[in-house]
């Protein structure tokens, strides 16, 4: 009797990624295994002959030039644009334009983009797949994948932990789009924010419905003895102007006194004020780590989504 054994389907069940809750659990488990995977062994012509666009309409140092490298280090090519103000939009060219264009040019698109929905719309416009690369303050799916990553990297699960969520939790897309992600783990949740920052009611509702363990907080002292991870987050300025964060929501390194020895701070950067500088030299620090996490998940996402695996 011969017995088949049927290959395990690699692929995600998906084509495009513009929001973490079009991801299964499994989705997600498959992309954080194939990125493990890549730290040992990077097949170096994976994605040879396949084209990725990066289109940033938005600023971006991280998001942009790790997708970048992820896509040369698996043998493809790159290509795209950093500001509007070199595209033909600048001529009053319309979004759907330029993304139909692209589409017949490239394999892949990662997009960056202000406005919410954006990323959506775009799959409209091109058969080609979208990586939503932040849409404004609503998500930034793949960099709650490396967010994932590294948390389970540096504590060895993901299930059970209890995780900080501080700073602008109404403006930042990456804890929109982390605390979605987070319920498939039976985590206990801490936001931390001003008042006025708070975590949209959309969302609050989201994690309700799933049943996650959360509650709300002003001062990260309250908080900290607890946590197995801190991930902290700027202020999005760009979103609603100038204002500063309150000091109860600020990391000094005094208030490190007293934490579990093996939490983690973590943080999407770019960072501003607040994590104090010489946190950085302390054994807490993970956003370093985190940032360079990047490489092997972006280059697992572009290799499922591309159908190369
Ligand atoms: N974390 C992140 O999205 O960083 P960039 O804005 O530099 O891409």
């Amino acid at each position: 009797m011969t017995l088949l054994l049927q290959e395990p389907k690699q692929s995600l069940n998906l084509s495009n990624l513009i929001s973490i809750s079009d991801l299964s659990k499994e989705d997600m488990e498959k992309i954080l295994d194939t990125a493990k995977n890549f730290e040992s062994h990077t097949p170096l012509d994976l994605l040879k002959g396949v084209i990725l666009a990066s289109c940033f309409f938005e600023p971006s140092t991280r998001t942009r030039l790790s997708f970048e490298t992820a896509m040369l280090r698996l043998g493809g090519s790159c290509i795209g644009f950093s500001e509007v103000a070199s595209t033909s939009l600048k001529k009053g060219e319309s979004f759907s334009d330029t993304i139909r264009v692209i589409g017949s040019y490239a394999d892949l698109i990662v997009l960056r983009h202000p406005l919410e929905g954006s990323a959506r719309l775009a799959t409209y416009l091109t058969t080609k797949p979208i990586i939503n690369a932040g849409d404004g303050a609503n998500q930034h799916p793949t960099q709650t994948l490396l967010d994932l990553f590294t948390i389970k990297k540096c504590q060895g699960k993901l299930d059970g932990l209890h995780i900080v969520l501080a700073g602008d939790l109404k403006f930042g897309r990456t804890v929109h789009s982390l605390s979605l992600a987070l319920a498939h783990y039976g985590v206990r949740i801490y936001f931390v924010s001003p008042h006025s920052l708070s975590l949209p009611e959309s969302i609050q509702h989201q994690l309700r419905r799933k049943g996650v363990k959360f509650s709300f907080h002003s001062s990260l002292k309250e908080v900290l003895p607890k946590a197995d991870i801190l991930y902290m987050t700027r202020l999005q300025k760009e979103r609603f102007g100038e204002i500063s964060l309150e000091n109860s929501c600020l990391l000094k390194q005094e208030h490190l006194k007293g934490v579990k020895p093996n939490l983690k701070i973590l943080h999407p950067l770019p960072r501003n004020e607040e994590i104090e500088r010489s946190i950085d030299q302390t054994p807490f620090a993970g956003y370093f780590q985190q940032a360079a996490d990047a490489i092997v998940v972006r280059m697992a996402i572009l290799a499922l989504l591309s159908g190369k695996l």
